[in-house]
């Protein structure tokens, strides 16, 4: 049985009714340009094949109810009067995705409608494939089919980082909000995160993306991330620019000198994952898997040593499938410290790509690792009743 079919049937035996609407949104992985959208620079995420699923209908009432099949809990909250926000460093409960959404909807002004709904989704939690974005953008889905509010990409993304930074407590910039709400099916995204344009890129024809997740996990709540984004500001600061997204390497080589160590290689590290995003985009839209490959592997160790958000799992593992078989490049994805590596493997060695390297990992590490061949997907929308 489908999430969805879960979610409609959970629905009907709760709620006595069929669900008037259903709405989905994914989770991501991230292909290239790593820590540059809180710099205003370039990433290409893809949604993936996993995603959030709700079932609703909208009510009379203030209220929202959901029941989470994943929890096995029932949630409610009201629309009128968002009391504080829980704040980073507690222990954010899934409802409270819900409620800052609906609280940083509520803020822009838009005009709320309750409903009820039972929830259900398969984008496995805190692996750093925004778990917390799909949910929200699935939410932020639901309020605007329920209510009839327009939706704009950017705009809705903007606010479910709203609530991930103002409600929930987590500093994240806006890749996995613009990815859950924009994908594409058989794309990726190349998306300028100073103007949230973007361009839809397809995948290299005949390469599966492979996620590697490591089974070791680390939070955003962590103080590591924040770290990192005052140091690019304090690069960006010293360089006279509002963003690292206005140096080019050029610039950069001519006055690294003037920068301490530290904050100069945080400063490359972002600087030329710029130019690699872009590169591989080129790459992508030339069907060039080879050269899109090998910029994936830069960007590992890029990230690696100048911006030393990789761990001794992640190395492990982007290293056991560059040397698996029909891989063309590995690195690790999303914020780092944990979670998942991505792979750009040929489509047709992808299942033994799979099962090699996750016994390889399992046997080199005390990990339990989880492999996923993943599709790209289209971002949040509504499902037309069947
Ligand atoms: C997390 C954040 C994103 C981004 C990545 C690093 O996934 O939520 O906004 O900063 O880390 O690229």
């Amino acid at each position: 049985m489908t999430i969805r079919d879960q979610v409609e049937e959970q629905f009907r035996e709760r709620f006595g009714e069929t669900a008037t609407l259903v709405v989905r949104a994914p989770g991501r992985v991230n292909l290239i340009g790593e820590h540059t959208d809180y710099n205003d620079g370039f990433v290409m995420p893809m949604a993936i094949d996993r995603a959030v699923w709700i079932a609703l209908r909208p009510t009379r009432g203030r209220e929202v109810t959901v029941h989470s099949l994943d929890f096995d809990v029932t949630d409610s909250f009201g629309l009128d009067g968002f009391k504080t926000p829980p704040g980073s460093g507690a222990e954010i409960a899934w409802i409270e995705y819900l409620r800052g959404t609906a609280w940083a909807l509520a803020e822009a002004g838009h005009a709320l409608h309750g409903w009820e709904g039972v929830m259900a989704g398969d984008v496995p939690i805190g692996a750093g494939l925004s778990s917390s974005a799909a949910l929200e953008m699935a939410t932020a889905r639901a309020f605007a089919e329920a209510g009839e509010l327009p939706w704009d990409v950017a705009t809705m993304a903007r606010l479910g980082q709203r609530a991930e930074n103002g409600w929930v407590g987590v500093n994240c910039g806006i890749m996995d909000q613009m990815i859950s709400a924009s994908g594409r099916a058989g794309h990726a995204f190349l998306l300028d995160c100073r103007s949230l344009e973007g361009r839809h890129v397809p995948l290299p024809t005949g390469m599966a993306v492979v996620v590697l997740d490591t089974g070791t996990r680390r939070g955003l709540v962590d103080s590591a991330y924040n770290e990192r984004r005052s140091q690019c500001e304090a690069a960006a600061a010293h360089l006279g620019v509002s963003a690292l997204r206005d140096v080019s390497s050029q610039q950069f080589d001519a006055r690294e000198q003037e920068l301490d160590d530290l904050t100069r290689r945080r400063a490359r590290h972002v600087i030329s994952e710029n130019e690699r995003t872009e590169r591989a985009a080129q790459a992508m839209t030339a069907g060039d898997a080879g050269r899109l490959g090998k910029l994936m592997n830069a960007s590992h160790q890029s990230l690696r040593d100048d911006f030393e958000v990789s761990s001794d799992a992640l190395d492990a593992m982007a290293s056991i499938a560059r040397r698996t078989p029909g891989c063309m490049g590995a690195r690790m994805t999303g914020a780092g410290f944990g979670g998942c590596a991505v792979a750009l493997v040929h489509a047709d060695q992808a299942r033994v790509f799979s099962e090699e390297v996750a016994a390889i990992y399992a046997a080199e590490t005390d990990n339990e690792p989880a492999v996923y061949v993943c599709t790209a997907a289209a971002g949040a929308d509504r499902v037309d009743r069947e």
